[in-house]
């Protein structure tokens, strides 16, 4: 049977209700079909249809969804094999064909996978068996951890040596470049050296459970060095994306439909060893959208416990925003004293942490209220107004009178107040904020009707593009001498581009620049076909978050950084170039290989030469 024969044989055999409450979406059925509340968008009336005669589960509000293979590409926001691959195993198929079939990214990428896992591998043995090991197993077990907690999250430890690491991982034939870009050594005037030196490592796994990078602390207080260094950005290790433990949690974040967020791997670990294993945390990252979406794949119930202190109280505040805002229901743990999970398990024990922290998960509104009132001197008329005015503002949106008058009633006590006045002072305030101000005055019919409109949150498309560089050349390439020079520079370099940018780049270069002198957006927007546009169109978004960013002026007109560019791309093509010949390697003769290993070389010489004129003198 051949790959495609198979795909139709599984959608098929796809109950397509089942699959889609498989998701823990609940179905309703209305004559033919099935209905539902979407997976992609909020939304509060159910806009998403299931048609099992049809074989799709289709979003009427965000278009989300699609076929049985769409469906689970989006919802587990993984590509068309591997959706393929899941929607076999659901129904207990087994691919024939397309095992043989290779994934061209992950071979691109499973030399990284390799020798990150070596390292850790290393490491561990590097703990487990030597004496300055000993002294790093002790200071873990004196902060609660066991042999197996040390086993099961892969703890290593690296030596007091700069290039141990490097030597080993030589030893194993791996090259420089790509030990390099793992981010586990770096070059100096004096060569090669580990980044990671008498440190404890945690390796940091994805969600496949392969290890992208590490956070390593150190374990003997020296002074002036940074308590943790974590990964540079590499092509696995992206700072914004990490969940630390998302690998070990994941399971029983399905299972317990929660996740934990806490704000350090220690505090990780520490709920974990208590039975709390559905916990995780960013790298010193305050949570961002990205890590919100992989989540919201997997429950939309969040239990913050930040350290108790200011600044996690701040970043708690910030934490329940964005989560609301992506329609979780949001709990918190607000743990005594300033302590963090860690602290609190530590002097009081796992069982008395486990305890605690389920009997203490409170709601987002009764967190706020809380923490309005912690280490406040309510002695102080100005601290009561104060407090009175920020409690108000956490009623005044709230939309059930009973919970209002409830926490009214709690504020009168806790601020031992007059009930009266406190209500008159309320009614006040609520005058005074609903009160249009001058500029929101409309007239009747000037008024927007919103209700129409649901609010829709179109899923993330995945880009599309290999790298940022290949977009920056578009904005480079708004002066017609650069965008020639440009050309010059990567004509023979397009494989370095995705096929999006190769098309978009050719009608540029090719169609516009032929017919009109100078750039214009819109004249250039007018030749491009739909599909095109929306891609130039996601291209000029992401431009604009993009950190590289100069100002409008000089973005585009700076010559050290087209040309740094210019050359990072065509690193890219050679090392691209090398992930295929390296595959043509195992499929050749002897003489085939002296040529491929030729080439090769060359390519890894050419790159690395690339790599090191932009990291000396330019940004890349
Ligand atoms: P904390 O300073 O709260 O550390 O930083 P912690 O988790 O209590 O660590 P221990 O208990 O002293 O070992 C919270 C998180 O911020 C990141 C780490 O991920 C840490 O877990 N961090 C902290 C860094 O990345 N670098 C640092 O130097 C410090
Ligand atoms: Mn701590």
């Amino acid at each position: 049977m051949s790959f495609q024969d198979e795909v139709k044989n599984i959608i098929d055999k796809t109950d397509i209700v089942s699959l889609v409450e498989s998701y823990n979406i609940t179905l309703e059925k209305q004559g033919k079909n099935y209905k539902g509340l979407c997976p992609f968008h909020n939304e509060k009336t159910p806009s998403f249809i299931v048609s099992p005669d049809k074989k799709l589960a289709t979003c009427f509000g965000c278009h989300g969804g699609g076929n049985p293979i769409s469906f689970v590409m989006q919802i587990e926001n993984v590509g068309y094999k591997e959706a393929v691959e899941i929607l076999a195993k659901k129904n207990g198929i087994t691919l024939s064909s397309y095992s043989n079939d290779k994934d061209y990214e992950s071979e691109l990428n499973k030399q990284y996978y390799d020798i990150l896992n070596l390292s850790k591998d290393f490491y561990k043995g590097y703990l487990n068996n030597t004496k300055d090991g000993q002294r790093a197993i002790k200071y873990l077990i004196d902060r609660g951890l066991s042999q197996e907690l040390i086993d099961e999250f892969n703890i290593g430890l690296a030596p007091n040596e700069f290039d141990t690491l490097y030597k080993v991982l030589k030893e194993s034939n791996y090259l420089e470049l790509d030990m390099y870009d793992c981010g586990l050594i770096d070059k100096n005037n004096n060569g090669y050296h580990d980044i990671f030196v008498n440190r404890i490592m945690f390796p940091i796994f994805d969600i496949k459970n392969r290890v992208i990078g590490y956070s390593a602390r150190i374990f003997n207080d020296e002074k002036n060095q940074p308590k943790y260094i974590n990964s540079r950005e590499t092509a696995l290790y992206h700072k914004n994306e990490v969940l630390f433990n998302i690998n070990l949690a994941k399971s029983d974040i399905m299972k317990k439909r929660r996740v934990i967020l806490h704000e350090g791997q220690m505090d990780v670990i520490a709920s974990y060893k208590s039975g709390l294993k559905e916990a995780i945390c960013t790298m010193g990252t305050a949570i961002n959208q990205n890590q919100v979406n992989v989540l919201r794949k997997m429950t939309n119930n969040i239990i913050i416990c930040y350290d108790g202190d200011k600044a996690g109280i701040e970043a708690s505040k910030k934490a329940i925003n964005l989560f609301e805002q992506n329609g979780f229901i949001v709990h918190l743990v607000l743990l005594p004293d300033n302590l963090d999970p860690d602290d609190f398990s530590k002097k009081y024990g796992n069982l008395e942490y486990y305890n605690y922290f389920n009997e203490n998960i409170i709601d987002s509104k009764e967190y706020l209220y809380r923490i309005n009132l912690l280490n406040k001197n309510l002695n102080d008329n100005q601290v009561i107004e104060e407090v009175k005015k920020n409690i108000f503002e956490l009623l005044s949106n709230m939309n059930s009178e009973t919970l209002v008058n409830t926490y009214l009633n709690r504020l009168k006590d806790d601020l031992n107040l007059d009930k009266d006045s406190l209500i008159k002072d309320y009614n006040n305030y609520i005058s005074i904020i609903k009160a249009p101000k001058y500029n929101e005055i409309y007239n009747d019919y000037d008024i927007p009707d919103y209700t129409e409109y649901e609010e829709i949150k179109p899923e993330v498309i995945k880009p599309k593009w290999n790298s940022i560089v290949e977009l920056r050349i578009f904005v480079y390439a708004k002066n017609r001498g650069y965008a020639m020079y440009i050309n010059e520079g990567i004509k023979d370099y397009f494989d370095a581009l995705s096929f999006e940018s190769q098309t978009l780049w050719v009608k540029l270069i090719d169609e516009y620049y032929n017919n009109f002198e100078k750039y214009d957006e819109g004249k250039f927007i007018n030749i491009l076909s739909q599909e095109e546009c929306d891609y130039f169109t996601l291209i000029m978004e992401e431009l604009a978050k993009d950190s590289y960013k100069l100002n409008d002026d000089d973005y585009g007109y700076n010559y050290d950084d087209m040309c740094c560019c210019i050359d990072k791309l065509q690193e890219i093509a050679l090392q691209k170039r090398n992930e295929i010949n390296k595959n043509k390697l195992n499929n050749s003769n002897e003489s085939d290989s002296k040529k491929i290993l030729t080439e090769i070389m060359n390519n890894k010489k050419r790159s690395l030469k690339l790599k090191q004129k932009n990291s000396k003198g330019r940004k890349n």
